[in-house]
């Protein structure tokens, strides 16, 4: 029996009143010592109502109870923090931390030997994962699956790429307002995450590269029986991984982490993971610079035809051969031998995985793109990092000079961006500040500023646009986010003023802000930071102790693993 299955043994075995109560309390629920003997599974459910994606993860749940029993292990389910995009304000970012808290002490204070965490909207995946990487039992990740591909009128629909490319046609007065409801109406088939490649999408096929999920956590939808079975078997796996005490502090390494990285660059997946990734790596003790991101931008194509940045969703990437086919293709970029929850290797996972389509899946010698789609910019503007998606940005725009037009916060944004008073070209850049981790706060995803309503109805759909912000991974266009140092900490975009000549140069990398240092030392002077946005609660112990975007605005006192080794002291 391994250090982590004592643990249940201990708290049902432990002499006196304190295993009296613990053996009298589980009994209460209907279970006997039969079920008390086994290996103690916890199921972490993210099921909530007001998180849609997550809706239908009650299921999912008893599938995975299925498999725990038929492994010989004893299931229990709780409940953690549900964080879903369409819901909660101002940002589910802002409690991305919270639910990796949660994750995290329900994991230490409770007597698991494992545990599989349920996850699918965007934060709910990176928070579970954090948590589970600092408590460091055996776990497994498990998502619920994407959404249906979308239909209407011959066309596939994606949520959410045209959630904002119908509503930019609305605004530019080129569809009416009976075809806009109607995209609304057939946008959205069935349970589970935003089927593009978005933050979900990504994010729950990073877990498979970085060895923490089963083959085929990516893709499956969620309305496909196969991701019930996918569910029994991880139930299956968690007792075997138990047994044999592998954790995920084996699994996460530095190759673990390149081997995510690869594949996000393949995949042409979310900005997010540049905040996600980070985020977990500081929890499990692995150096992740930016940098990192971008020299494997530079060897890894882009490989998978997905939208935003391609043609096909989910649902045809499944079809296709998912992410195990996906992984196939890129295995000699990456570190192949990396152990995984299934106790293989990442090559023997996909040994047997095929493209069916090479059209969705391209091979390493027919890419769509030779490198990567994401890239870290830097320059006086960006000292330390910047993240553009440039296989998704305009090619023409991914090398511009333009002036500034600054929006000191989201709602100077709102008040102007479509006053048809206002002073704008398409050569202008979108300045847009104090929207990062503290000035958001919570980096809210409005760094996609929306293209003023006069230009959308010149024909204009891309411009420049720059901002401490992230952006959903469902969005398109030449953006450039998360710089950092943060405005709101008086970052030097803190300091740009209408007018100011900004340089863009994805190839060679550089955010240049072509303002002498003398006139921007005279500004750094005179700037003042703006009020602080909580004075109580949550939102005081966040703005006290969160890090910046390369640190992946995790806390500061959160970084680092405190493994769980035995059962906390019990309370009777
Ligand atoms: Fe949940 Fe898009 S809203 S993944």
């Amino acid at each position: 029996m391994s250090d982590t299955s004592k643990r249940s043994q201990s708290f049902f075995n432990e002499d006196g009143v304190s295993g009296l109560t613990h053996r009298a309390f589980t009994a209460a629920m209907g279970y006997d010592s039969a079920d008390m003997s086994r290996p103690l599974i916890g199921i972490g459910n993210t099921w909530s109502e007001l998180n849609p994606c997550n809706s239908h993860l009650r299921q999912i749940s008893e599938a995975v109870k299925r498999g725990v029993l038929q492994a010989g292990g004893f299931p229990l389910e709780f409940p953690t923090i549900s964080l879903g995009e369409i819901h909660l304000s101002p940002t589910s970012m802002l409690c991305r931390n919270l639910a990796a808290m949660d994750t995290e002490e329900m994991i230490r204070g409770n007597p698991l030997d494992g545990v599989v965490l349920l996850t699918n909207c965007d934060k709910t995946t990176p928070a579970a994962l954090m948590g589970a990487a600092s408590a460091d039992i055996p776990t497994i990740m498990l998502s619920g699956g994407p959404m249906l591909n979308g239909h209407y009128q011959g066309e596939i629909l994606g949520a959410c790429t045209d959630c904002r490319r119908y509503t930019a046609e609305y605004q530019a007065g080129a569809i009416s307002a009976e075809t806009y409801r109607e995209v609304e109406a057939n946008l959205v088939r069935s349970a589970g995450h935003c089927m593009v490649m978005g933050t979900a999408s990504t994010m729950n096929s990073l877990m498979e590269a970085l060895g923490m999920a089963l083959p085929g956590n990516g893709a499956i939808p969620a309305a496909d029986s196969r991701r019930l079975r996918l569910a029994t078997a991880a139930g299956r796996q968690i007792v075997q991984l138990v047994a044999r005490d592998i954790r995920p502090s084996q699994i996460l390494t530095a190759e673990a982490f390149d081997n995510a990285i690869t594949l996000l660059h393949a995949l042409g997946g979310s900005t997010n993971a540049i905040v996600h990734l980070p985020a977990i790596a500081g929890r499990a003790g692995v150096d992740l610079p930016l940098s990192r991101f971008d020299e494997l931008s530079r060897r890894s194509p882009l490989i998978a035809n997905m939208r935003p940045t391609g043609q096909y969703q989910m649902e045809d990437l499944f079809y296709a051969g998912g992410i195990p086919a996906v992984l196939k293709q890129l295995l000699p970029l990456l570190h192949s031998d990396a152990l995984t929850v299934t106790g293989r290797t990442l090559a023997e996972n996909v040994a047997k995985a095929q493209v069916s389509n090479p059209d969705v899946i391209r091979s390493l010698d027919d890419p769509l793109q030779s490198e990567g789609g994401l890239s870290i910019l830097r320059g006086n503007l960006a000292p330390d990092g910047a993240v553009i998606k440039h296989a998704a940005a305009t090619p023409a725009l991914c090398n511009h000079r333009g002036p500034a037009l600054v929006f000191k916060d989201v709602a100077d944004l709102k008040a102007r961006i479509h006053d048809p008073a206002l002073d704008v070209t398409p050569d202008h850049v979108l300045v847009l500040q104090n929207s990062g981790p503290i000035g958001g706060p919570g980096m809210p995803e409005v760094g996609n500023l929306p293209i003023p309503q006069k230009l959308l109805r010149q024909g204009i759909r891309d411009m420049v646009r720059i901002s401490d912000a992230r952006m959903s991974g469902a969005s398109y266009g030449t953006i450039v986010l998360h710089v950092a140092p943060e405005s709101a900490l008086g970052g030097p975009l803190a300091l740009v003023e209408d007018g100011d000549e900004i340089e863009l140069n994805v190839a060679e990398r550089r955010l240049q802000l072509r303002v002498s240092d003398g006139e921007l030392a005279e500004r750094r002077a005179a700037w003042t930071p703006p009020p602080p946005a909580f004075s109580r609660g949550y939102g005081q112990l966040y703005l006290r102790h969160v890090n910046q975007a390369p640190l992946g605005v995790d806390f500061d006192f959160l970084r680092g693993r405190d493994a769980v080794t035995s059962m906390e002291q019990p309370k009777f």
